[in-house]
């Protein structure tokens, strides 16, 4: 049994060895094939998910065992321990059940004392192309081991970003119009399916930003500390600081997130719009 790490230690190691464990067992399943569920009208969830999350809980348990854990797929055991895990046993469950191999696994670990609530620690593995993604407050971010750090285009017209939707109340969801308009002041609005995976291709470089409606705590807990932390800038809508309750997530690498902020605010003010192309036109 291992106790809390001191100021000095790390938790890294273990969420390492946990989320590759986890990732491991995903790709089993991923190369089986698998029955896909429904937790609402489309809200899939497979086998994977679940004995992810019970492998994970497992080995908290047996390791940190007075920890609190907030996972997808159970919910959250809330003995008021000072520490919290945030689990995502499978981010990326439609892609992984349509074998879309773009999914991962995400660990945040978070310390709340009296009124306060701070990132201490953040794993997420993607199996598929066997990368782990690691930060630590003050240390920097990492991948596979070497330091990560956010792009530096500063032009919203040069930048490549990426945005997700719900899988359910799709219907409710505002961000379609979003996507049109980012999408025409872009190099273009990638949508690979994994929010967790997106927050980490802002903070090494690979996107500029990233924005969501309606994450959840467990899909964004380690990729904003990531982005964080490779230099990057986490935000609501408004630019005000990231709530992880907060239903806005926008992430940047800084430089464009000004930009972002005044272009959210002229699309839910209605302002300068693009209208959508009538596809009547295009049946002559
Ligand atoms: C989903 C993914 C997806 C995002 C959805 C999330 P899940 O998580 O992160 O990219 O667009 O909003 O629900 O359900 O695969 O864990
Ligand atoms: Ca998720
Ligand atoms: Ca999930």
């Amino acid at each position: 049994m291992m106790s809390s790490p001191s100021q000095t230690q790390s938790f890294i190691p273990a969420m390492t060895a946990i989320a590759r464990e986890a990732g491991a067992l995903l790709l089993e399943y991923f190369h089986q094939g698998l029955k896909i569920e429904y937790k609402g009208d489309a809200d899939l969830v497979t086998a994977a998910d679940r004995a992810s999350e019970v492998l994970i809980r497992e080995r908290v348990a047996k390791q940190f065992p007075s920890h609190d854990v907030l996972g997808e797929e159970q919910g959250l055991n809330d003995r008021g321990n000072e520490y919290r895990w945030y689990v995502d046993p499978l981010d990326g469950t439609t892609n992984f059940a349509h074998g879309f191999p773009v999914f991962c696994v995400s660990l945040a670990i978070e310390r709340r004392i009296a009124d306060s609530q701070k990132r201490v620690a953040a794993v997420v593995y993607d199996p598929t192309r066997d990368e782990l993604f690691c930060a630590e407050p003050g240390k920097g971010a990492q991948l596979n081991g070497k330091a990560i750090h956010v792009s530096k285009i500063g032009q919203l017209k040069e930048s490549l970003l990426a945005t997700g939707f719900p899988s359910h109340k799709r219907h409710k969801n505002p961000n379609i119009f979003f996507y049109h308009q980012i999408t025409l002041r872009t190099h273009g609005v990638r949508r690979a399916g994994s929010a967790a995976l997106d927050l980490c291709d802002v903070a090494c470089g690979r996107y500029d930003g990233f924005w969501e409606f309606n994450l959840n705590p467990w899909d964004t807990a380690a990729g904003v500390l990531i982005v964080e932390e490779a230099g990057g800038k986490v935000s609501g809508f408004d630019g005000s600081p990231f709530q992880l309750n907060s239903r806005e997530t926008l992430a940047s690498n800084g430089l464009l997130h000004d930009a972002l902020v005044h272009e959210f605010q002229e699309i839910f003010a209605g302002r300068g719009l693009d209208p959508l192309p009538d596809p009547r036109e295009y049946r002559r």
